[in-house]
């Protein structure tokens, strides 16, 4: 089996400060990767920033910095959110690294020859804050103003010499590969729309600008400047160090196992991309995953609008952790979702403090007062006992193809059920009524629901690595046994140590807090 697994976040606009959806499509990904890494995978995972193009100029004259100066600062408040957000990339690639630039340049040089690029005029509508071109009928007046009924941006009509590829050659090709790899664009919805769209023919596409010079130039002609999504998008191979097909990296990650990206740039992803790739003669990744928008006061967040979300202020609020669960639990993954502090509250104490924080809690004061603060060694498990360890255990391969769908709604339902059923084992089962009258029942009963402890930490480690981390070591399962193949075996608990202490996981927030 192949056993490597690549994922990718899109690569960020470093033209302001990052917000919560920038931060929602990394930590997606980053859940992804830490799970298939439980699974045993070699996981890369990649993220970093998009440096060129005519919007980060602009932005970087406003503030009258020199563009790559501009992109250094701000490249780096990506960089370090991703240190914030406890993302496990093994790698940030920038667009003006070196690396990058080559692989741009043989990118184009495959087009090239392949016939599919062919120098012409380009005229129509440009947004600068999209970097993407519309059609007349994508364009509607709004206050005087033209904009783009897609991403309601403002747009401004270009006319200019400009390279083009031949992209209405892929249609079929591209319609031909939706229709053999149904899974090829997730959640079906995305899909339809990506096949409707195609269906209705595809002009070729403008691939190079002459009006401003941040950027790759053409080769061989470096009046222009290579289009920023055709630059943008190579990232995913400059990272495995293609040209160079012979690398261990891009023999072992490429085709990409799943770009993760939000809905608004999925045409990008699902189709001008693998129509590169096609022309490149170049396999495709096999999935392209479109998450949903994160709404703040039910609408998207925007500059103009007041009203972003600055994750680094929440985190130091109320923690890392709990951002990542409540994102996840709260916001269905293919759809857009309202997030806000009092259903974040609500949802820390709910689910992290009232759930799993006081399960642990509970089960390992009554092990330290009542065990010598070791788990019992008692294997004596009646039929209930092993009916509750088990149904985790069975449920793994549904769990696995939960992840490997994108499901993380499913998977994280599941998995707090398993959370509250172990709270009502232990309530139901009373051990503290049991320790006269049955020591070794109640030794049995705590036994079972430290092997739940263990396999449901495990299960919820993707999504909240900093507490579940700390629970596990708790009771001794050292960081190499933190993996699926642990849920399966329940001698891994080490009876002849102590636990250690633990603080308290999850603070309760108060409503005025
Ligand atoms: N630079 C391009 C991507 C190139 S990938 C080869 C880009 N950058 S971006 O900074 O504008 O956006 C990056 C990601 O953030 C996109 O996936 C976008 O969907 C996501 N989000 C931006 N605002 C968002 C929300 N309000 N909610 C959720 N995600 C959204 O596009």
């Amino acid at each position: 089996m192949n056993k490597n697994f690549y994922i990718t976040t899109p690569i960020y606009y470093p033209s302001g400060k990052p917000h919560m959806g920038h931060a929602y499509s990394s930590i997606i990904a980053d859940i992804f990767a830490r799970f298939k890494r439980l699974e045993g995978f070699d996981v890369l995972f990649l993220t970093g920033t998009d440096e060129h193009g005519q919007k980060i100029q602009k932005e970087a004259e406003k503030n009258n910095k020199d563009p790559k100066k501009f992109c250094d600062e701000l490249s780096e408040t990506f960089r370090s959110l991703t240190k914030i957000l406890n993302l496990t990339n093994n790698d940030f690639i920038r667009t003006t690294e070196p690396r990058h630039f080559k692989s741009v340049n043989e990118i184009w040089s495959r087009l090239i020859k392949s016939e599919d690029i062919y120098l012409d005029k380009y005229s129509g509508w440009y947004s600068v804050s999209d970097e993407a071109y519309y059609d007349t009928d994508e364009i509607e007046d709004k206050e005087g103003k033209k904009i783009s009924k897609i991403s309601g941006s403002l747009v401004e009509w270009v006319e200019e010499e400009s390279y083009f590829f031949k992209l209405s050659r892929f249609q079929k090709k591209l319609l031909d590969h939706y229709k053999k790899n149904k899974d090829f664009i997730l959640p079906k919805s995305r899909r339809n729309e990506v096949i409707s769209f195609v269906e209705k023919g595809l002009k070729d596409l403008s691939i190079s600008r002459t009006s401003f010079s941040w950027g790759i130039p053409v080769p061989d002609n470096d009046k222009h400047i290579i289009y920023v999504w055709l630059d943008a998008l190579t990232n995913y191979l400059s990272a495995l160090n293609f040209p160079n097909t012979d690398d261990k990296k891009y023999t072992s990650f490429w085709p990409a196992d799943v770009h993760i990206i939000g809905k608004d740039i999925l045409r990008f992803h699902a189709i001008y991309w693998p129509a590169f790739l096609l022309a490149a003669n170049l396999p495709l990744p096999k999935r392209v995953f479109g998450h949903g928008w994160i709404l703040s006061d039910d609408k998207k967040m925007s500059k103009s609008l007041g009203n972003i979300l600055d994750p680094i202020d929440i985190i130091k609020n109320y923690g890392i952790d709990q951002l990542r669960y409540y994102l996840i639990k709260e916001v269905s993954l293919g759809n857009d979702g309202s997030i806000s502090m009092e259903n974040l509250k609500n949802c820390i104490n709910n689910d992290l403090a009232n759930n799993y924080g006081n399960l642990c809690q509970r089960v390992f004061s009554f092990i330290k007062k009542n065990c010598n603060n070791k788990i019992p060694d008692n294997n004596n498990l009646k039929e209930n006992d092993i009916n509750l360890i088990n149904n985790i255990k069975n449920n793994i391969p549904k769990l696995i193809d939960f992840i490997d769908n994108q499901n993380l709604n499913d998977y994280i339902k599941m998995v707090v059920n398993f959370s509250f059923e172990a709270n009502k084992y232990f309530n139901d089962s009373e051990p503290w009524s049991l320790k006269e009258k049955d020591p070794n029942r109640m030794k049995a009963i705590l036994f079972t629901i430290i092997v739940q402890i263990k396999n449901i930490s495990i299960l919820l480690n993707p999504i909240i690595p900093i507490s579940t981390q700390k629970v596990l070591n708790t009771i001794n399962l050292s960081n190499k046994d933190i993996s699926i193949e642990s849920i399966k075996r329940d001698n891994i608990l080490d009876c002849s140590l102590e636990l250690k202490s633990l603080d308290i996981l999850f603070k309760k927030i108060d409503n005025d807090n």
